[in-house]
């Protein structure tokens, strides 16, 4: 295993725009593809993955993610389009080729088929040990990415008696046996403890830095996308809905699919509040803001100068819900706040004009500032 650190190629979306193909590690053009006849698993399908980063594909089930990570190694042929990876069209090797673009690529599974009759270092030595390879290089091998994901002193183990966390730290040694360029993880998690979760998506988070690899990994998990993913797409009755940097896609989701697979992240007006909210103003009543920070500003989310200029135009503050998250150095969530109006005998005509200032006065601190209600 080289021991190189690569510095991260992030490359952010401006750079992205004119990189050349040898910045992408997978490219899809135009891909459909469909199962004997049946509707379209994926349709008109534009992608691309850039290496070194790690990009997540998320969607609802059926969606067609594991086929579009299938359509990468080969195991699927699209109906249409064309897949690259590294420049390479997947679509024209032959058996021989797509053999060798397999090496180049490891995948990691859910549920880790690991051989439960053969030990932690004989279910990583196998891909080699079929490919041919010397056995002092095998056995180097093994040890390096025993060392690599935590595992040496489980090296005789069998799987019976390891963890779900231990097993899966097993699954992406031997994905890696041929250094592979690319990862393809499809739902690594998925039947993991969130602690666990946490420290495998760490392993992968580090074998990107340290190795250079890039990774495309499927989840269900919104939290799994925030820690660990440069880049992401939405993907939802096979298509493309939504894709780009993780930071800008769940800071300022777009389409309805995105906003309800991050549902789970947001911070949702309470039940009681959503109980007691009215559609009208009243004097001395408060006012309920959504206000939102996107990280398009890149600045820190200044909640003194919110509160102070609400202050200014009405009357108490109060933040009542919400949180602040950091995503790529982008801080972003959402905050309900209450301000109190303050328009002594104004009509309704009155009223609305001072929640209008209040909106204003809020959003000239804020991302996107809107009225939930009032309580
Ligand atoms: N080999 C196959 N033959 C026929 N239909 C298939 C095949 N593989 C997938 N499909 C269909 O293609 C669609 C997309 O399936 P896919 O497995 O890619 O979804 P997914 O997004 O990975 O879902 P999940 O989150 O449940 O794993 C589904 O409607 C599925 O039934
Ligand atoms: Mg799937």
């Amino acid at each position: 295993m080289a021991d190189v650190i690569i510095e991260e190629p992030r490359a952010d979306e401006a750079s992205r725009a004119d990189a050349s193909s040898d910045a992408e590690s997978v490219v899809f053009s135009g891909v459909g593809k469909v199962f004997g006849g049946a509707t379209a698993a994926l349709s008109n399908v534009d992608l691309s993955v850039t290496r070194g980063e790690v990009f997540g594909i998320i969607g609802r089930s059926g969606a067609g993610k594991s086929t579009l990570l299938r359509l990468v190694n080969g195991l699927e042929k699209p109906s249409s389009g064309e897949v690259r990876v590294n420049g390479i069209s997947v679509g024209a090797l032959d058996e021989r080729g797509l053999v060798a673009l397999r090496r180049r690529i490891g995948m990691v599974f859910q549920h880790f088929n690991l051989l439960s009759a053969k030990t932690v270092r004989e279910n990583i030595a196998l891909p080699l040990k079929i490919a041919g390879r010397p056995k002092r290089e095998i056995e180097a091998k093994v040890d390096a990415l025993l060392e690599l994901v935590g595992l040496s002193a489980k090296r005789d183990a069998y799987p019976r008696s390891l963890s779900g966390g231990q097993k899966q730290r097993v699954g992406i040694a031997r994905a890696l046996v041929h250094d592979p360029d690319l990862l393809l993880c499809d739902e690594a998690t998925s039947a993991l403890d969130p602690e666990t979760t946490q420290q495998i998506l760490a392993l992968l988070r580090d074998i990107n830095r340290r190795l250079g690899l890039t990774i495309v990994l499927i989840t269900h998990e919104m939290a799994v996308i925030r820690e660990v993913c440069d880049s992401v797409a939405v993907i939802e009755a096979g298509e493309v809905v939504e894709t780009g940097a993780v930071w800008r896609v769940f800071g300022d989701p777009r389409h309805a699919a995105t906003q309800a697979l991050l549902r789970t992240l947001v911070h949702d007006l309470p039940a009681d509040l959503a109980a007691r909210l009215d559609s009208v103003p009243r004097d001395h009543a408060d006012v309920l803001l959504d206000v939102r920070y996107t990280g398009e500003s890149r600045h820190e989310p200044d909640l003194g100068a919110l509160a102070v200029a609400l202050g200014a135009l009405g009357g108490r503050v109060h933040f009542v819900h919400g949180g602040i998250d950091r995503i790529q150095g982008h801080a972003q969530g959402r905050l309900v706040v209450s301000a109190q109006l303050r328009a002594s005998g104004a009509d309704q005509a009155g009223l609305r004009a001072h929640v209008d200032a209040l909106v204003a006065g809020a959003r000239r601190h804020a991302d996107k500032v809107e009225v939930l209600g009032y309580v």
